[in-house]
């Protein structure tokens, strides 16, 4: 068959040959990152892992899980590879809206939005809620979405001490007009829970608004894994804003901004890292509800999570370690300096660990850590071996 062909580019000069020189900071930059310790690199990742992974997310153990993977691949067989658009202009499935009550309801929320991570769902809230006017209260620990979405809100945003609600109440005496508080309900560095019912309070006294990121509480705190604003009392209150993922423990991938009806139409009309988003994929979507209705039919799994986290953190600091007593499944082990707590985690992942390690620009005091996350999946061998390994490759102090 004949072919149209196809038209022409814009005639333009050709351009002068590239010297390079517009990116030559960047060798200044990686020197300076080398010198501190500080290099970042990727891994490859094999399908099938050979070591025993504490450094992932999956909590409950559910990311592999054959209900969940099998709703992944029958969502995109159904609905296709990706949502084609942002739901605004290509439409919402059936599968989204579904998830979206589900999740509400078992958070105890009115209303739910799903979007496409917890990272996009944190600049959706920020921002939407905010305006220029607006004063946001900032915890020192928050995760970086949250910073980002302060960036992003040009609003006027005070950071605050970590858990700190007096310091939230004296940031909101000064000041008349809208007000947000901002906090990660479990710390994603240290793993330590927030004072919520004290934060709630504060925002109280000047009907300041609060927003929660349960990224590290769905699925672990409160009855059933409903949350850490379910076990403080505060879900579903008209005042109360929760984000989540989707990809820790329910083992998929996106997030949800979770709150009043009007909150979340607000939302949908508003924030622009939903409207300008392509939607949450399918499989996602999918995978996420399996993973929900998984949770809720096997409400054991977040007890066991907590228990896992109690025991590997009892192991380490019995043999001595620094490590801030779990509120939640993080276990965050605190290394001497950048390059040891990187070493600290070959020598794990050389005896058959995997570990997270934590190390500047991640953690907001400037101290590397080695990070593990408990999974209600693990066994009680595989609980003494992970903490063998910890401890037999510590550096020596
Ligand atoms: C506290 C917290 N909030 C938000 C996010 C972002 O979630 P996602 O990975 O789904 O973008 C993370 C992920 O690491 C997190 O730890």
């Amino acid at each position: 068959m004949l072919q149209d062909p196809a038209p022409p580019l814009p005639s333009a000069a050709a351009p002068r040959p590239a010297s390079g020189a517009a990116f030559d900071w960047i060798d200044e930059a990686r020197a300076a990152r080398h010198r501190a310790g500080l290099v970042r690199t990727l891994r490859p990742r094999p399908a099938d892992a050979s070591v025993l992974d504490l450094a992932g997310n999956d909590y409950l153990g559910l990311a592999r899980h054959p209900e969940v993977t099998r709703a992944a691949a029958e969502a995109a067989e159904a609905w296709g590879a990706g949502a084609t658009g942002s739901r605004l202009v290509t439409g919402s499935t059936e599968l989204h809206a579904q998830l979206e009550c589900e999740l509400a309801e078992f958070c105890g929320f009115e209303a739910a939005l799903v979007l496409s991570s917890g990272y996009t769902a944190n600049l959706a809230a920020v921002t939407a809620l905010t305006a220029p006017g607006t004063l946001v209260i900032s915890d020192a620990g928050n995760h970086a979405s949250l910073i980002d979405g302060c960036r992003l809100s040009r609003a006027r945003t005070e950071v605050v001490p970590h858990a700190d609600p007096t310091a939230v109440r004296t940031a909101l005496a000064g000041h008349h007009g809208r007000a947000l508080a901002l906090t990660d309900a479990v710390f994603s560095v240290d793993g330590d829970a927030a004072p919520l019912p004290a934060l709630a309070d504060a925002c109280r006294t000047r009907d300041a608004a609060l927003l929660v990121d349960d990224a590290h509480g769905l699925g672990v705190l409160g009855d059933g894994g409903r949350g850490a604003l379910w076990a403080a009392g505060l879900s579903g209150d008209a005042d109360v804003v929760a984000t989540v993922t989707l990809s820790k423990s329910l083992g998929a991938q996106g997030g949800a901004v979770l709150g009043p009806a009007r909150v979340v139409e607000h939302l949908v009309n508003t924030a622009r890292s939903f409207i300008f988003d392509t939607g949450l994929a399918p499989a996602s979507t999918g995978a996420a509800l399996a993973a929900l209705r998984l949770l809720r039919r096997e409400p054991q799994r977040p007890a066991r999570v907590r228990q896992v986290a109690r025991e590997l953190h009892a192991r380490l600091t019995a043999a001595g370690l620094t490590a801030v007593r779990p509120d939640a499944a993080v276990i965050s082990v605190r290394a001497p300096s950048p390059e040891a707590a990187v070493r600290w985690a070959a020598a794990c992942r050389a005896a058959g660990l995997a570990v997270g390690c934590f190390r500047p620009p991640s953690v907001p005091d400037g101290i590397s850590r080695l990070r593990l996350t408990a999974r209600a999946d693990l066994t009680d061998a595989q609980i003494a071996m992970a903490a063998g390994v910890v401890v037999a490759t510590a550096p020596v102090a």
